[in-house]
């Protein structure tokens, strides 16, 4: 890719229904930075992120402005399947993303989209699977998994794609506390460029050096995970809260 990763500028945005989610929202993440997007409910997170690869915006409704560009391509109708490649986009909710009747027929879904067929899609499908601990689990009906474990399979599904970009909703949300630090093992062993939404501060904390701060769909703080984590203020003031007893100063972050 040539250029910032994701170039977000003046991003407005009203949903069909006429609720105005962002106001102006701008922000640059760099290939291979990892990114925290932090926000109290209803800050316009999953707004911003459902449009990094066209769910949500001009192609697709709602009204809205501003200009988004992933490794320097605008995002516009006739880029879509090309940004849709490159963005790998963990949903929120895990079931709107499997739909498939077995586990493996979900995450061998884009790759076979791609034109991955026989044993090259088998192995692609395998190594995704591995990689979130799913593997035992492929003849399995997604509706007969935990939720703990489709929302392991939806990143199954993403990291199958071989994204350069991987942007999560939320992905520590209902995994009990192993399955979230293997989950932390594995993204910090990819290398993509990470954009993760995540109420989880110490998450964030130990997978992103930086976070931007959105809340009434506006970016208010862009920094280092650290610094806006050791802010009382700025935490308060957009309704973000450290676990009891957590210091954010005497956690070692990512090694970058
Ligand atoms: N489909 C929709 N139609 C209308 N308004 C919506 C829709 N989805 C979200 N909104 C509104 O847009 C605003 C931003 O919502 P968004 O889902 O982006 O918040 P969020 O930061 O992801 O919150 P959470 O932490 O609860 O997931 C909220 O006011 C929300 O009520
Ligand atoms: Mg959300």
């Amino acid at each position: 890719m040539s250029g910032p990763s994701i170039q977000v500028e003046r991003l407005v945005f009203a949903y069909p229904d006429g609720r105005q989610a962002l106001f102006g929202v701008d922000f640059t993440v760099e290939p291979g930075e990892r990114v925290a997007l932090l926000g109290p409910n209803g800050a316009g997170k999953t707004t911003v992120v459902l449009h990094l690869n066209g769910i949500l915006g001009s192609v697709t409704g709602g009204t809205g402005s501003g200009r988004i560009r992933i490794g320097g391509t605008d995002l516009h109708r006739e880029h879509l399947a090309e940004i849709r490649r490159k963005v790998g986009l963990v949903f929120q909710d895990p079931d709107d993303q499997l739909f498939m009747p077995t586990v493996r027929d979900d995450v061998a879904f884009g790759p076979a989209n791609l034109g991955l067929r026989g044993s090259e899609l088998d192995d692609r499908v395998f190594e995704a699977l591995s990689e979130v601990g799913m593997q035992d689990h492929a003849d399995i009906a997604p509706h007969h998994l935990s939720f703990g474990q489709r929302r392991r399979v939806a990143v199954a599904t993403v990291l199958a794609m071989r994204p350069e970009v991987l942007v999560l909703d939320e992905p520590s949300s209902n995994l009990d506390p192993a399955s979230r630090r293997e989950l932390a093992d594995i993204l910090s062993g990819l290398d993509v460029t990470l954009l993760m939404i995540t109420h989880d501060l110490p998450y964030a904390l130990q997978l992103c050096e930086r976070s931007l701060l959105i809340d009434d769909g506006r970016i208010v703080a862009d920094g280092k995970t650290r610094d806006l984590l050791a802010d009382p203020d700025l935490l308060s003031a957009h309704r973000l809260e450290l676990p009891y007893g957590f210091d954010p100063l005497s956690v070692s972050g990512p090694e970058r």
